[in-house]
């Protein structure tokens, strides 16, 4: 693996342009995505840690019915928050946010920083979602890395070692900080996450229709083993 910053991404702009022109057409409609209330943008991105989006949009719209504000939630009774989160599960999320929206009313006069290292200090909020926060509220050109993301990178940009290793894990967060377009990260991470869901899947990628598979990692392993075996 090589050390922080002394590695090269030989077609970074390609895939910025391919990307963003892939997201053009194909982007979701998401109720968090029409919004850029920081409190809002918590509330999702909290849901979605564990569960899946068609599950999550209802709960979403529900939950801010409920609580509109982060005061509202700050106010609100424990036993009703949790209440309100049921069907969801991982029932410490609930909890978490509660406690986030009580010390955000509390000491930050009920803003949520904007920083993601000060968001990092709510127990609740790891990097990722530090990360979707400060690019989907803030506007902030901080990376971002989840499950979506992680495959996304790792096929395109190295595709051989441990997806899953530490070492790799800091290298693709590197990766993913390099390859953010300044200016455009609610756009960009927007992207990547749609286009590891929808395009780039786990199990069925969609290489034959990949406006990448010029230039992935992963596509060009996998054919030189396809003609190796056909030879
Ligand atoms: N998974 C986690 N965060 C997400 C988001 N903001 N949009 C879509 N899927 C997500």
């Amino acid at each position: 693996m090589s050390r922080r910053h002394q590695f090269r991404l030989p077609n970074k702009v390609k895939f910025q342009r391919a990307l963003l022109a892939w997201f053009a057409e194909h982007r979701r409609d998401l109720p968090w995505r029409h919004t850029s209330d920081p409190y809002h943008i918590l509330v999702s991105e909290l849901m979605l840690q564990q569960t899946q989006v068609d599950r999550v949009e209802p709960k979403y719209r529900e939950w801010l019915e409920k609580y509109p504000s982060v005061e509202a939630l700050a106010d609100a009774d424990l036993n009703d928050v949790k209440q309100t989160w049921k069907g969801l599960g991982y029932n410490i999320r609930p909890v978490r946010l509660h406690s986030i929206a009580r010390e955000t009313v509390a000491t930050y006069g009920g803003e949520l920083p904007r920083s993601a290292e000060a968001l990092r200090r709510f127990p609740g909020i790891g990097r990722y979602t530090a990360g979707a926060i400060a690019s989907f509220a803030y506007g902030q050109d901080e990376p971002l890395l989840d499950t979506n993301v992680r495959r996304v990178l790792f096929r395109i940009f190295v595709a051989s070692g441990m997806m899953k290793s530490t070492a790799m894990e800091h290298h693709l967060w590197e990766v993913a900080a390099r390859v953010l377009p300044k200016g455009q990260a609610w756009e960009f991470n927007s992207a990547l996450m749609d286009f590891g869901a929808m395009q780039c899947t786990a199990r069925t990628p969609r290489c034959a229709t990949c406006p990448m598979a010029a230039f992935c990692r992963y596509r060009r392993a996998q054919a030189a083993q396809t003609g190796r075996k056909g030879a």
